[in-house]
C-alpha cells in the first residue's frame, strides 16, 4: 500500500515539498509534526497545500546550540529572526500551530503517545542527533502512521569534513530494522519508516543509491583524503 501511494507521489513530484504535499494529501493526516523548523519554509508549504492537516507541532530550539556542530547553528539573535519568520510565513494557519520551542529531549513529552499521523524529521543530522530523534519520536507516531525526513545523503560527508558526519543514513536504516518497520530511500535525499505493526523490516530503496549500508568505506582514511581534497579544489576554484 505505501509503496504505492509513494511511487505515484515520486511520479507527480519535482521537489521534497511537492512529494510530502502529496503524500500526506494521500494519507489524509491530520496530526503532525516537524521537527527542526528553521525559517518556517517547509511548515508554511504543508499548511498551504494541505486541507486535512488539523494539528502542526513546530519542534526547534531556535537558539545556538554549543554541541550541534552543523553549518544551520547559527547566533541566537539569527534564531530569533527565523523564529519571527516561521510565525509570520505561518500566521493563516495559527489555529492548528503548536510551536514547542526546545530541542528535541526538552518538548517531545508535550506529545501524546500514538497521537501523530506523521512526523517530519529534520533537525539534528548527526548520530547523536538522528538516534535522539528516531528513539524518541517513534512512540508519537499511531500504529499505521509514518516518519519521514530530510538529509538520507548516501554520503556521510554532505558538509566539510570540519563538521560532523551526517548520519540520517544509514542510522534510520538500523532503527528501522530494530523495530521491525519498513523503509523508503526517496529521491531528493528523504526517507519514510512506515509504523505498523503488521508489518516486518525490510529497506526499499526507490532510488538505486544506497547500495552499501556499512560505514567502513566512508570512514578509511583513503576515502577520508579524498574528500578534503575534493574540499580543497573545490575552495581553490571559488
Ligand atoms: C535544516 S534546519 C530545518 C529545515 C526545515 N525543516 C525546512 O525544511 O525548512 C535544522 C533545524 O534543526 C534544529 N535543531 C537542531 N538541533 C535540534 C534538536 N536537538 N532538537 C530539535 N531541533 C533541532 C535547528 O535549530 C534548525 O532550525
Amino acid at each position: 500500500m505505501t509503496q504505492q501511494i509513494v511511487e505515484n507521489c515520486i511520479d507527480l513530484s519535482n521537489s521534497r515539498f511537492e512529494l510530502w504535499s502529496n503524500f500526506l494529501n494521500s494519507i489524509k493526516a491530520k496530526n503532525l509534526a516537524e521537527l527542526g523548523v528553521y525559517k518556517g519554509d517547509f511548515a508554511a508549504r504543508l499548511l498551504k497545500n494541505c486541507d486535512s492537516i488539523e494539528k502542526y507541532y513546530m519542534i526547534d530550539p531556535w537558539r545556538h546550540l554549543d554541541d550541534w556542530n552543523k553549518p544551520a547553528n547559527k547566533k541566537d539573535n539569527i534564531f530569533e529572526k527565523f523564529l519571527s519568520e516561521t510565525k509570520s510565513k505561518t500566521d493563516f494557519a495559527s489555529e492548528k500551530r503548536i510551536v514547542l520551542r526546545g530541542k528535541t529531549t526538552e518538548v517531545v513529552e508535550k506529545i501524546a503517545d500514538g497521537e501523530l499521523d506523521f512526523a517530519y524529521v529534520d533537525g539534528d543530522h548527526t548520530l547523536k542527533g538522528i538516534s535522539i530523534d528516531l528513539i524518541r519520536l517513534f512512540p508519537k507516531i499511531k500504529d499505521g502512521g509514518w516518519i519521514g525526513g530530510d538529509d538520507f545523503s548516501s554520503t556521510v560527508w554532505q558538509h566539510s569534513t570540519k563538521f560532523e558526519p551526517t548520519l540520517v543514513f544509514p542510522f534510520a536504516v538500523y532503527f528501522a530494522e530494530a523495530v521491525d518497520a519498513k523503509i523508503y530511500a526517496l529521491p531528493n535525499s528523504q526517507f519514510l519508516i512506515a509504523k505498523d505493526s503488521k508489518q516486518s523490516f525490510s529497506f526499499i530503496d526507490l532510488t538505486g543509491d544506497y547500495d552499501n549500508i556499512g560505514l567502513r568505506e566512508q570512514f578509511i582514511p583513503d576515502k577520508i583524503s579524498q574528500v578534503k581534497n575534493k574540499q580543497r579544489f573545490v575552495f581553490w576554484r571559488r
